[in-house]
């Protein structure tokens, strides 16, 4: 058997090798320096990321997996990120929470990885961190929470929201009842119970083979999360002595196998950023166009709020995402293998859908093509995506006056104004929301409608933005433009009256100025007025280093990988 890392601390009977081990006898056991593999469990447990904070239960079990196998585990808290309560957004530390993970694997001695993630930007940002260290690595998501209900009607998380503040603001239903359904959307522990980010990237780590074939969407409160948290420990134990690292796993055919299963539930827009952050992390080939070739196509077969009526325990009880995979089957690689060793698709056998009113069969699918389209032209020259299944389908074509605004105050500002100047064929423009621009890139681009309209009935307009969209969220809604308006991009030059062309069927977003015009307009002097440029702090390192949308929004120093080299002794 190689030598273990741990080693490096432990073996010996010098000062140092004292030292190490010394500081870490409090009741483990004495034969926990004589070679067994010692895993960090990297627990984002944090009551103020409450998607998360069952975690330590999670953890537990993990533990147990770890010591049946012979292994020495230990909890390793990371930086967590709650997604509704960190400000100004908690994108904006996906990757320190990125950089946190990678240094404490590195710096600390351990053989092997268990990463334990669950709201939005803690899945991302520890594998993030994880693949740039390149330890035997293994995640469990610590699953969707149970679904909500109010006056007798199921409620998602997140996606209802929007639809009752719009129902709210729209005068369809009162203040006191909008409040009244607070109390009953979070039942349970767990994250967003909608196809949202959070439920989308606990299907992406699987899809990537980064967990156990199966564990993705296991509901937080289900018995069944347990079981997979001790067999997470087990499996773990037994890659580190198999030496099966992220590098191995997560190569352009795992990422290729995310696109179909981001495309076949019907995932977030969100999916794409991380994706892109995470295989850059590795040298994986992948860019923003792979998602449009290989996903825009595919039928979508999971009827899961925001685009369908579902929530996760019903995917979950309907077969789960290896009975959806079944379904499309011959669209994954074999060539991705996942922490078992084997493809993904060696998974699958058996896995029928038991409730095809969630889970639709390839041969009826609940829309013929899904996925993310990415759209280009002077608008967008480094792209922009959109869901098609998430907008109405006929918007996807369409020609509309612009509405500008400079950023989400402007709009918050504005937008009620019964004298603003828009109809529903107008198109919303908002700028100053991304990756540079807020900073952080946050989850505004789905903005409110106009209250005038939505008192005249209207549920959607076309709306265009260099931020993102929640994935709990809907609408014929163009995100991601790239360059954004503060790094130069031609949405910082677009004034209030241009007219926009946005035509999904062929990847198109254009504004009708000629090009000359274009060329010589400056970007809005409004525009470069409202970025405010921190002096100093994290804010200040993420400005001058962070990368757009379409290639993940990393910071630049932080793509690729250092490996899992010992670092040198100090004392
Ligand atoms: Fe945590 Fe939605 S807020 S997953």
């Amino acid at each position: 058997m190689a030598e273990r890392r741990t080693a490096a601390w432990y073996a010996g009977t010098d000062r140092d090798a004292y030292i190490h081990r010394a500081w870490m006898r409090r009741g483990i056991p004495d034969d926990s320096f004589t070679g067994r593999p010692h895993i960090a469990i990297c627990n984002t447990a944090s009551d103020l990321s409450p998607c998360n904070a069952h975690l330590n239960q999670v953890s537990a079990a993990v533990k147990n997996g770890i010591w049946a196998a012979g292994g020495v585990p230990l909890d390793m808290p990371i930086i967590s990120l709650g997604e509704t309560q960190l400000r100004p957004t908690a994108m904006l530390f996906r990757n320190l929470a990125a950089m946190a993970a990678e240094e404490l694997i590195r710096a600390n001695p351990v053989d092997g990885v268990v990463l334990l993630g669950g709201c939005d930007k803690t899945v991302p940002s520890l594998l993030m961190g994880a693949a740039s260290v390149d330890l035997p690595t293994i995640m469990l998501n610590g699953g969707p929470m149970l679904t909500g209900n109010y006056r007798g009607r199921p409620m998602g998380c997140g996606t209802d929201i929007w639809r009752l503040s719009e129902e709210m603001r729209g005068g369809a239903l009162s203040v006191a009842d909008f409040v009244a359904s607070e109390q009953d959307m979070i039942r349970s522990a767990g994250h967003c119970n909608t196809m949202g980010t959070a439920s989308t990237m606990g299907i992406m780590a699987e899809a990537l083979g980064m967990t156990l074939p199966g564990s993705a969407g296991t509901p937080a409160p289900d018995a069944r999360l347990l079981k997979f948290a001790h067999a997470t420990g087990r499996r773990i134990v037994e890659m580190v002595d198999e030496d099966l690292k992220p590098s191995h796993i997560l190569t352009r055919a795992a990422f290729l196998n995310a696109i179909v299963a981001l495309a076949a539930v019907g995932g977030s827009t969100n999916a794409v950023v991380h994706l892109l952050a995470i295989a850059g992390r590795v040298g994986a080939d992948l860019k923003l166009t792979d998602f449009d070739e290989h996903g825009s196509h595919l039928p979508l077969l999971v009827n899961l709020q925001p685009a369908g009526k579902y929530l996760m325990d019903d995917l979950f009880r309907a077969g789960g995402l290896l009975a959806v995979l079944n379904q499309v089957r011959d669209l994954l690689s074999d060539d991705a293998i996942t922490v078992t060793g084997q493809p993904l698709s060696s998974h699958l056998d058996g896995h029928e859908i038991s409730d095809s009113a969630v889970i639709a069969t390839r041969d009826h699918p609940v829309q013929a093509e899904a996925g993310i389209a990415v759209l280009r032209g002077n608008l967008a020259p480094d792209g922009a995506i959109i869901k098609p299944a998430a907008a109405s389908p006929g918007l996807l074509t369409h020609r509309g006056r612009a509405v500008v605004f400079e950023n989400i105050e402007d709009l918050h500002a504005r937008i009620d104004d019964p004298d603003l100047d828009i109809d529903q064929t107008c198109v919303i423009v908002l700028r100053g929301a991304g990756p540079k621009g807020y900073p952080g890139m946050p989850e505004v681009a789905n903005t409110p409608l106009p209250a005038k309209l939505l008192a005249k009935g209207v549920r959607d307009m076309v709306r265009i933005c260099d931020g993102r969209m929640s994935g709990t969220a809907y609408g014929t809604v163009v995100l991601h433009v790239c360059p954004e308006a503060a790094a130069g991009g031609p949405l910082g030059k677009v004034r209030d009256g241009d007219f926009i062309v946005l035509d999904v069927p062929n990847r198109t977003l254009r504004l009708d100025v000629a090009d000359d015009e274009l060329a010589e307009r400056e970007v809005s002097p409004r525009t470069a007025a409202t970025f405010a440029e921190p002096s100093r702090g994290y804010e200040r390192l993420y400005l001058n280093h962070v990368m757009q949308a379409d290639t993940g929004a990393d910071l630049d120093f932080l793509v690729g990988s250092s490996g899992s080299a010992v670092p040198r002794e100090s004392h």
